[in-house]
């Protein structure tokens, strides 16, 4: 089958694209036709080496974190000609290919309003804003602040905040108001011209997707008691361990957890860490929000699977509005 995958970590000049042995399902898993798949950070950065602290090399390593297919080999609870979305667990990576195979637990079916492309750009980005939204305790009337609204995890953040019922604030530049406005945002700071502290206050939950640079003004807008969860820079020591990581490496995720949470404790506030976790369970939860009409899809740009390489430059500038989708089959 093809598939975008890697032989050695280093540039993106190293992504490929060419035959590889299509996967064999093992017991309890689902083996899927791939029709789209989506571009996270994490792809590029897995590419550049960035995980390689956290996670063991196993080449050819395939790329692809998530999407959306066709069942072809049951199991489990899915039938033949199903339509399911997934995010793939963190060390069987491989959507950017015609087939994958994966545990039935990371499956659900798809949104049915939606497209294959639309469906393929939820699933690690909705997992991902959910879950640490749901951490930092997210409930009706909070005020949120989601940084980044208009990239992926923050364009699903702030309809998933609103859909719970919060007032959402989000960081943006000027050009990503018209979009922002039409997924519910109900103030939007321009990042580029404005600080957060001079238009903010009194927030209940700060959504960092962003890191260090944002933290300490973020500080100031929360209120007391508030919870700033992060996605970004050194996962949580729990994470760091269930990697599989070196002692050192949990050595320094301990050491950079406590320096976070003393900081967060100087400024009256809290700080999470989340890392996503697979989950069909959550993602068919996810599927009806979206078929309640709660959560539309942001696509960025299309790209085709031979063009996987140009995808990840895309997306490592940093500045892609909403996701990139490869398509797989037409
Ligand atoms: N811990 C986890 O489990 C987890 C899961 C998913 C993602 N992540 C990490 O979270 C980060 C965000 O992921 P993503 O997929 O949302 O990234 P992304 O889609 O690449 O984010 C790009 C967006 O960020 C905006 N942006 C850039 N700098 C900004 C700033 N200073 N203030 C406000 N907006 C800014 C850009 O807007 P403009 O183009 O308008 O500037 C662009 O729309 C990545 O580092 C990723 O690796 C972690």
């Amino acid at each position: 089958m093809k598939a975008a995958f890697i032989t050695r970590y280093g540039a993106l000049e190293n992504v490929q694209h060419g035959e590889q042995p299509k996967p064999s399902p093992a017991a309890g898993e689902v083996l899927v036709r791939m029709m789209a798949a989506s571009v996270n950070p994490i792809d590029y950065k897995q590419v550049l080496g960035e995980l390689k602290p956290l996670i063991k090399p196993r080449f050819p390593l395939l790329l692809g974190s998530d999407g959306a297919g066709v069942v072809v080999a049951p199991a489990e609870g899915f039938l033949a000609g199903d339509e399911v979305y997934f995010r793939t667990p963190l060390m069987a990576t491989g959507s950017f290919a015609e087939f994958i195979s994966l545990p039935a637990q990371t499956l659900a079916l798809k949104p049915a309003n939606m497209s294959f492309v639309e469906a393929a750009s939820l699933p690690l980005v909705g997992l991902t804003a959910a879950q640490a939204l749901d951490k930092a305790g997210l409930k009706a009337g909070a005020r949120v602040l989601i940084h980044a609204g208009s990239g992926g995890v923050g364009s699903f953040a702030v309809q998933y905040a609103k859909a719970k019922g919060a007032y959402v604030a989000t960081t943006a530049s000027a050009g990503r108001v018209e979009m922002l406005t039409a997924l519910g945002a109900d103030e939007i700071v321009d990042y580029r011209s404005e600080r957060i502290e001079d238009r903010l206050s009194e927030m209940d939950i700060v959504l960092d997707t962003l890191g260090p640079a944002v933290r300490a003004a973020s500080y100031k807008v929360l209120k007391k008691g508030g919870v700033l969860v992060s996605i970004q820079g050194m996962p949580d020591p729990e994470t760091v361990a269930r990697m599989g990581a070196n002692p050192l490496i949990r050595l320094v995720a301990r050491g950079s957890a406590w320096k976070q949470q003393r900081a967060a404790a100087k400024q009256g506030a809290v700080f999470k860490y989340h890392w996503m976790q697979e989950s069909g369970a959550e993602l068919a939860k996810i599927a009806a929000l979206v078929e309640a009409g709660k959560i539309k899809a942001a696509i960025d740009s299309e790209f085709a699977l031979k063009d996987v390489r140009a995808a990840f430059a895309r997306s490592a500038s940093g500045r892609v509005g909403g996701k990139i989708v490869i398509k797989i089959q037409a």
